[in-house]
């Protein structure tokens, strides 16, 4: 036998420096720089989560040898400089990379106005319902005649000047209560959380602050809507019930994928899962940091926390492996969250402040709906009403008060500027609507904050659209007019496309335009969604005339010019004023639990009435589908509007374009 110790095969390491952060790391052999970067939390984008396909990744090796898989995107020049593709480069030896600094995007900076308390279909009366609220006490202090505990101290006096008689604290608020009292000289306010929501159960209030003397200090809660792209923080005055101030920004996860599948693909990685759930953490902590600056408040003064997100969020939220969401057959691991603490999650709030998360109903319809359904009031109407949210995903809820259905189609990034060459999130500068002229076809536009253009965004695009289909220089299939009278429709590099704004005209370096592979994607986008509607109503016997009302929710919701979404046909066509705008629903929704505990079990019932349609498994989804792979629509009968708009413009579906 040998006196050797025994030793374990061990991996061949090497290490990377990164400039300009300057840290080193060890790492095995063959790890791809993504994995290294996301090791040492640097900000690199990974958008498609390191599928090779976006070649954002980029960073530049300025040492050492790598094998590269892949260099997507780069040109011979760059790949000559040492730009290398993060997720497609793998480390052979020792190295220094350098990571380049990031510019970052502003989030559209309207649209965060929300409903007053009046105007939400609440159940409770707000004034009198919020769960966190604040008592003055004034306690006997102890004796050697009177020796019962600190805590049942404060019971007694509670009891006795506010009528509570069950109070609970845990042990963090227990640790600090004798000393807390005591430095107060007995004369105390105590901030309760008043009910629990705990599904059904019961509990007494829960101690969750002692502020010395009199009250003198805020008692707030922020509502959060935590969207795959953006997210956005309202801070609420427990005292008034209103909203102070809001605040939004781009969810700082958008560095490992642009959309939920791509983030779930990213969650696989190494410390993947902790690194995305890390950053919607920060993304909210830097919101309620902003909230107390501007507000001057201190972060232990906020009580109270509420969530919306879709179930994807939810799960990165949580760190809860989101891997069975994307795997048939397409189950979350929770639909209601636990309630948590905020300092559990790591939310800069006061750390026993609740988080409350809106429940899901299925993998693609989550919180942000069960949300919205509630701020709708569609939960509580004998209205047959049709919810609708689109993003990336369409979700959808047809139902009245007594029954509920609901499905989620994949709509794909292109209502969100994504997957289209010019397009881009709504950010200023992004054209948000065109009109192109029957006579001169020539478009004119507006953009976002009226800044030189430099894209278009998703109600552009449908804009666009709509526009380009109705003056005949788009047929129902989707093909550019190549004869029409213009310069704006041409075939440049090999692909038709119809040019919106020249280069040196707004503030992009190229001409943008929308080519024909553009109208190709938002055809199906669109598909795809009128598809959904269709296979709801079918589902229980109604037709889309018979919906009563259209309610439109959802962050980008807000902006689409119904008559051009119904020309392309992504909405049916009904009457506009079925239609109506409720702007961001899920952060209403997540206001009106944190104003009115009774809310998050109208939530909770929501969630559990709601039937949840798999359309992967619906037979007549993908016919629908089909059908609607035209302008509007296969079965123009279903589009008397947009039949008429056309015949009006000299445009009939088949007729050659109007020109003078
Ligand atoms: S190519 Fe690397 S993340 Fe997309």
């Amino acid at each position: 036998m040998s006196d050797a110790p025994a030793t374990k095969a061990r991996t061949a390491m090497a290490s990377i420096t990164f400039t300009p952060s300057g840290e080193t790391i060890e790492v095995p052999l063959g790890t791809s720089l993504l994995d290294a970067v996301i090791l040492c939390e640097l900000d690199v984008p990974a958008p498609c989560a390191g599928q090779g396909r976006c070649g954002r990744c980029r960073v530049r090796v300025r040492a050492g040898d790598v094998e590269r898989r892949s260099n997507a995107g780069l040109v011979s020049a760059e790949i000559l400089d040492g730009w290398a593709v993060a997720c497609q480069t793998y480390v052979t030896g020792s190295i220094e990379v350098e990571v380049p600094e990031r510019r970052r995007e502003t989030v559209r900076p309207h649209g965060h106005a929300i409903a007053e308390p009046e105007s939400l279909p609440l159940t409770c009366d707000w004034r009198q319902d919020p769960a966190v609220r604040t008592f003055e006490l004034d306690i006997e202090p102890p004796s050697l005649a009177d020796n019962t505990s600190d805590f049942d101290r404060l019971r007694r006096a509670l009891a006795q000047q506010h009528g509570i008689e069950e109070v609970r604290a845990e042990l963090p608020m227990l640790r600090r209560l004798g000393k807390d009292l005591r430095m107060a000289n007995w004369k105390v306010s105590v901030t309760l959380e008043m009910r629990d929501w705990v599904y059904d159960a019961y509990l007494p209030p829960r101690l969750i602050r002692i502020y010395p003397g009199a009250f003198r200090h805020a008692s707030m809660g922020v509502a959060v809507d935590l969207g795959t792209t953006s997210v956005v923080a309202y801070l609420l005055d427990f005292a008034t019930g209103r909203v102070v101030d809001s605040a939004s920004a781009y969810n700082k996860q958008i560095a490992c994928g642009d959309d939920v599948i791509s983030r779930i693909i990213y969650a696989k990685r190494k410390r993947g899962l902790e690194r995305l759930q890390h950053l919607a953490v920060e993304t909210i902590n830097d919101l309620l940091d902003e909230l107390q600056k501007r507000n001057g408040i201190e972060l232990y003064e906020i009580h109270e926390v509420t969530v919306a997100g879709n179930t994807t969020m939810t799960h990165l939220l949580l760190g809860l492996d989101p891997q069975y969401l994307r795997a048939e057959p397409y189950i979350p691991t929770i639909s209601a969250s636990p309630v948590l603490e905020a300092g559990e999650l790591g939310l800069r709030a006061n750390i026993l402040a609740h988080v409350h998360v809106m429940p899901s109903v299925g993998s693609y319809v989550g919180g942000d709906i069960t949300a919205g359904v509630i701020s709708s009031g569609m939960f509580a109407t004998d209205k047959l009403t049709l919810f609708i949210d689109i993003g990336t995903n369409g979700e959808m809820v047809l139902g009245t008060k007594d029954w509920l259905l609901s499905c989620a189609c994949s709509a794909g990034p292109a209502f969100e500027g994504g997957g289209v060459g010019d397009g881009m999130r709504a950010s200023p500068g992004a054209i948000e609507d065109v009109f192109i002229a029957d006579d001169t076809l020539e478009p004119t536009f507006r953009t976002v904050d009226d800044a030189p253009a430099v894209g278009i965004c998703g109600s552009g695009l449908i804009d666009l659209l709509g526009e380009l289909f109705v003056t005949g220089l788009v047929d129902k299939s989707g093909h550019l007019d190549r004869s029409a009278p213009t310069d704006r429709v041409r075939v440049h590099d090999g692909v038709p496309e119809y040019v919106v704004c020249w280069a040196g005209e707004g503030g992009a370096d190229h001409d943008i335009a929308l080519t024909e592979s553009d109208i190709t994607g938002l055809i199906r986008a669109k598909a795809a969604i009128y598809a959904g509607f269709e296979v709801l109503c079918r589902s229980v016997g109604v037709d889309l005339a018979d919906v009563e009302e259209i309610l439109i929710g959802g962050a980008f919701g807000q902006y689409i010019n119904i008559e051009k979404a119904i020309r392309i046909g992504l909405l049916p066509d009904q009457p506009v004023e079925r239609f109506k705008f409720l702007g961001n629903t899920s952060a209403q929704g997540a206001y009106a639990a944190l104003l009115c505990v009774n809310i998050r079990h109208d939530v909770l019932d929501v969630a559990a009435k709601m039937t949840y349609l798999e359309l992967s498994a619906d037979n007549s989804f993908m016919d629908e589908y089909t059908s609607a792979l035209f302008l509007p629509h296969t079965d123009l009968s279903g589009f008397p509007s947009v039949l008429a708009a056309l015949q009006k413009r000299g445009n009939g579906s088949d007729a050659p374009r109007a020109t003078t």
